[in-house]
């Protein structure tokens, strides 16, 4: 019997178009269902949309249409975003489908018959946009304590659930149950929440006030409370969405993702209408952070609303998918930028593992014919050895901190093998054994340890970038099937068969130009704009005498300063056909990437040169070699012969300055 998993996203009201806070849960939950899935478990993942109560209405109102017409036409928006960003959901569940409809009222009447609903009337402050009632002693100063909008007092006939009468076991649950909610400052919030008596639960709204609902099977005037509605989702889904009579085995759910706002109605409200329902609980919910966006609070009125598709169109999908997961631990808050985006684009993906795989495809293309060679035994060093260990403790660090929900340490592993794997070819660097035919045997096995690490991480990637994993398998041509079990068994190194010739394909993660400043807008959106050019030149002191030897004309500050250097990194190195001197760089010089010629061939092989971090002239009018536009000049020490490349021996990014 295979194991179980099944986890789930919160649905998501209709009101709006998706934004990057739905993208992110939903990301997240994929990434669980794809690499359950690899391991070998029967997975049901679930996501939604929950399309009644009052802000659905509101919004429907708004566009001045029906609210089934409204759910209608904002429901695609959804799933297309979903299937833009690679979601793999088994299950799309809608409110509206009368199947969930008979669900609930199956519910209410449930818990009616069994006492646990009562009418009575209420009189409370009521916040229109939380769509709930407070007590006197939660309100101050008129504001709703949760989003701090003016509530109203509202009396009315009501229905309740008896939600009291489960407070001492969902404590106890709690208690037990460590793991149940997560992370443990969250679960502590909800135990502080449950020193307070809890209250009976409103599960009713009277159809006057808001007729958009699923009606009450015991009180046709009445539609019940939204939340009611949408927490029955969770298993009302696998009894009609799922591909067998064997889905409703799922329950109970392995994980509920949902945003720390809605943590409440979660840990409270939906623990103890299980309860109450007879149901077994969730084995976990787990709060993640808020996303803000420039250090400010994400909202229409401000105009900062991240669009995933904006995104998607100016990094791919997979960027995108990297980005949400690494940049913040998952139960933090976090802030997007752009300019934070940009960066870790291009120093993680386009630079790290972008390069890795165009490096070791072409060294394989260039010294070996296209062919993963098999290795020799005989010429393994400690090199080696530490690159096979890196590899194969991966995935017991990636399914430990996917357990633990650590998407972002879960990345850094992965992240962590590729830096290990391209200081690999630079410590063996390949193009110095291709040279020397007595090396073959040690080439082939640097070739192969590389063409290994790169199927190790193709599999560790797969459930993040499922696209970029594909790309890595057709290239090195792999016969793997990620939708499959494939990872049930974790990969062991020199296991598999190299049979198939390599192809090098496009650049993985294309360069892209950094994001532009713009004036109108002072948010930090704007790109860090490279420092403000000095104004005042260091001159010499004018009693100083000349320092230029006698041959070379004397030139003063001034034209020197025409000249502007800058330090930059090499992306990509190739050799511009038919010369055995001239390579074509493709440089980062911080504000753009260019195009350089330069006649460095003789000395180095292309491979040797990424990553290198050198100093070109900027400001050179470009010109061709060979045919080959060069926007710029790098700078090399030696006269007939070149005999290096200036570098600079700290860490300074690309762009800066030389002075
Ligand atoms: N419909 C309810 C959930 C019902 S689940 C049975 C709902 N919908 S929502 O569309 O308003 O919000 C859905 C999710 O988006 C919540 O988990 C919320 O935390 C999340 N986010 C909304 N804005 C967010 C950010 N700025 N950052 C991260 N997530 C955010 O609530």
């Amino acid at each position: 019997m295979p194991n179980k998993f099944y986890v789930t996203t919160p649905i998501y009201y209709v009101n709006d178009v998706p934004h990057i806070g739905h993208a992110y849960t939903t990301i997240a939950a994929d990434v669980l269902a794809r690499f359950y899935r690899l391991r070998g478990y029967e997975v049901f993942f679930l996501t939604g949309v929950d399309e009644h109560g009052q802000k659905v209405q509101q919004a429907a109102a708004k566009a001045g249409i029906d609210p089934q017409a409204h759910c209608d036409q904002l429901m695609p928006k959804f799933k297309d975003l979903w299937e833009k960003l690679d979601i793999s959901q088994d299950g799309f569940i809608r409110t509206t489908d009368a199947q969930h409809q008979t669900v609930v009222q199956n519910c209410l009447q449930a818990l009616y018959d069994k006492g646990l609903i009562y009418q009575a009337e209420y009189t409370g402050w009521y916040c229109m946009f939380d769509e709930r009632f407070w007590t006197e002693k939660d309100v101050e100063q008129g504001l709703c304590p949760d989003c701090q909008r003016p509530v109203e007092q509202v009396s009315e006939r009501n229905y309740f659930f008896k939600m009291s009468q489960f407070q001492d076991r969902l404590k106890e649950h709690i208690h037990t149950h460590p793991a149940y909610i997560q992370p443990a400052s969250r679960r502590n919030e909800v135990l502080g929440f449950l020193q307070k008596p809890l209250e009976d639960l409103s599960i009713s709204r009277p159809k006057s006030r808001l007729s958009w609902g699923i009606e009450l099977p015991f009180d046709k005037a009445c539609v019940t409370y939204v939340w009611f509605d949408a927490l029955v989702n969770y298993f009302s889904a696998l009894e009609y969405l799922g591909t067998d009579s064997k889905t409703p085995e799922f329950w109970p759910a392995s994980i509920h993702l949902v945003g720390k706002d809605i943590l409440t109605t979660h840990a409270v409200y939906w623990s103890t209408m299980l309860m109450g329902m007879e149901r077994p609980l969730p084995q976990s919910i787990f709060a993640h952070g808020w996303w803000t966006v420039e250090g400010e609070k994400m909202s229409k009125s401000r105009g900062n609303v991240v669009d995933p598709h904006a995104m998607v169109e100016q990094f791919g999908t997979d960027a995108f998918r990297y980005f949400l997961l690494r940049e913040v631990p998952f139960g933090q808050d976090g802030d997007f930028s752009l300019n934070t985006f940009h960066n870790r684009y291009q120093a993680e993906l386009a630079n790290d593992l972008g390069n890795l795989v165009s490096r070791t495809l072409a060294m394989i293309g260039n010294f070996s014919a296209g062919l993963i060679p098999a290795p020799d035994p005989q010429t393994e060093t400690e090199l080696d050895h530490q690159l096979r260990q890196h590899a194969s403790t991966l995935f017991e660090r990636i399914e430990q901190h996917l357990q633990a929900l650590e998407f972002h340490r879960a990345l850094e592993a992965i992240l962590g093998l590729v830096q290990s794997a391209n200081q690999y070819i630079d410590k063996t660097a390949p193009w110095v054994l291709a040279k020397d035919p007595e090396k073959g045997p040690r080439l082939r096995t640097v070739l192969f340890n590389l063409a290994e690490g790169l199927r190790f991480l193709t599999f560790a990637i797969a459930p993040f970038m499922p696209h970029t994993a594909d790309a890595i398998k057709t290239r090195l041509g792999l016969t793997i099937n990620f939708l499959g079990s494939s990872l049930l068994q974790f990969p062991t190194w020199g296991e598999y068969t190299y049979i198939n010739p390599v192809t090098k394909g496009a650049s993985l993660f294309p360069k892209k130009d950094p994001p532009t400043t713009d004036n109108s807008q002072p948010t930090s959106l704007a790109t860090s704009s490279p420092p403000q050019e000095e104004k005042t030149a260091i001159s010499p002191p004018p009693s100083q005498p000349p320092l230029a030897s006698s041959d070379t004309p004397l030139i003063g500050i001034d034209e020197f300063q025409k000249v502007q250097l800058k330090i930059a990194k090499i992306l990509e190195a190739e050799r511009v056909p038919k010369s055995s001197k001239l390579l074509k760089l493709q440089v980062d010089i911080g504000t753009e990437q260019r195009q350089i010629v330069a006649g460095i061939g003789k000395k180095y092989a292309p491979e040797e040169l990424v990553g290198k971090t050198i100093v070109v002239v900027a400001n050179l009018k470009p010109a061709k070699l060979m045919g080959v536009e060069s926007q710029g000049m790098v700078l090399a020490a030696g006269e007939n012969e070149m005999l290096g490349l200036l570098g600079v021996s700290e860490n300074i990014p690309a762009g800066t300055k030389i002075k």
